[in-house]
């Protein structure tokens, strides 16, 4: 790594004073600072400078077509990145805010073309994590943050996956541990007739719906091809690791375990991402096993650091089953059949059965 570079350990809940001066004069400076939110880690620049926002692009190999995520630590400062914003949108904040919930608004005059990537309507959060807050109070300016990955690689979730990507490519890292929820924010979109949620994540369906009782959600998932479409991280290739992906659905335990088998004989080196269940299921097999735990919240803190262990380790394919869809199992799903980039294997049960 450069000397360029600086990595500033910080405490997770109450981060060191000297540290987050630093990094909050870095972003002043129209520099670039990773820091660890409560669901994965951005790539901060100040959202007020077009330049700093252009560096983020650069930094990531990011598609100028690509928006980024304004992040506020007060609500005072919603109205420097939105304008004319509902009534009912400044209840969701009240309610969720600081939280993993980003709404799609319309976007205030000052917020740089490059920023929203010359849409007219802006997405902004106030994250749940001290040190994400501490960084937003000294710079004391909206942080534009994408995740801090290399485009199309998985969000990443402790310091080491960000300098993995960006090494030489930010000023500060700001290390504050592993994420605790491990998937991005969810986004809904309230410039619509209805709101709509436009990627799963962090913040559950059923616990928005309790607020918004006419939330929309229809997974739309495009191919490369149709990449330029117009909805912003509907990409299907967004979160896939090197190793192509299996999913495999299916009820009937003992038949999807079967087809499991039979990819795994079928190839050189194969990883899986296992519940604990499908870990005691394949602990003999001659497998990469990466262990996502006993339930959706679990899996959720896991999966990215185990599809980067498992690229590391240079399986050739990568086989799971997908997750219920209740809770963080819906934006589990989302990013399991992305990294599949759509390929299900469907395993029905045997006639009989
Ligand atoms: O949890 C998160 O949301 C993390 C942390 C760092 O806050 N950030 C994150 O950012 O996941 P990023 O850039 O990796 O994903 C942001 C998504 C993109 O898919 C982008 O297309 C979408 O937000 N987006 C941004 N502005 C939008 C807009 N105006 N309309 C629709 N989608 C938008
Ligand atoms: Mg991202």
């Amino acid at each position: 790594m450069s000397q360029r570079t600086r990595v500033l350990r910080v405490d997770p809940v109450s981060p060191e004073a000297d540290a987050i001066a630093i990094a909050g004069r870095a972003i002043r400076a129209g520099g670039l600072v990773a820091f660890p939110t409560e669901t994965v880690y951005g790539l901060g620049a100040n959202a007020l400078d077009e330049a700093a926002i252009a560096k983020i692009f650069a930094a990531k190999s990011r598609p100028a077509s690509d928006p980024l995520i304004v992040h506020i630590a007060r609500f005072e400062q919603l109205p420097q990145v939105a304008q004319a914003i509902p009534a009912g949108a400044l209840e969701l904040c009240r309610r969720f805010w600081p939280g993993p919930l980003t709404l799609v608004l319309k976007k205030a005059p000052r917020i740089p073309a490059n920023l929203t990537a010359s849409l007219n309507t802006v997405a902004v959060r106030m994250p749940n994590h001290e040190v994400a807050l501490a960084l937003l109070q000294a710079a004391d300016v909206p942080i534009a943050a994408p995740s801090a990955n290399l485009f199309s690689r998985p969000s990443p979730t402790c310091a080491r996956h960000v300098i993995d990507d960006l090494a030489d490519r930010v000023d500060v890292v700001l290390d504050g541990g592993n994420t605790p929820i491990g998937l991005e924010s969810t986004i809904v979109s309230l410039v619509e007739d209805e709101p709509r949620i436009l990627r799963p994540g962090g913040m559950s369906l059923e616990s928005l719906r309790e607020a918004l009782p006419n939330l929309r959600y229809e997974p739309s998932y495009l191919a490369d091809d149709v990449m330029a479409a117009p909805a912003p991280g509907a990409m299907l290739r967004h979160y896939s690791p090197r190793a192509r992906v299996f999913l495999f659905s299916g009820a009937d335990d003992a038949e999807v375990y079967a087809a499991m088998r039979a990819e795994i004989a079928a190839h050189e080196r194969v990883g899986i991402l296992a519940s604990d269940t499908e870990a005691r299921e394949f602990a003999d097999s001659d497998v990469a096993l990466e262990r996502l735990g006993a339930n959706a919240d679990e899996a959720a803190r896991h999966l990215f650091a185990a599809l980067r262990s498992l690229d590391q380790q240079g399986v050739d394919c990568i086989l799971a089953r997908v997750p219920e869809k209740r809770g963080l199992g819906l934006a589990l799903w989302d990013r399991l059949l992305r990294a599949a980039v759509g390929s299900l294997v469907e395993v029905q049960a045997a006639p009989g059965d």
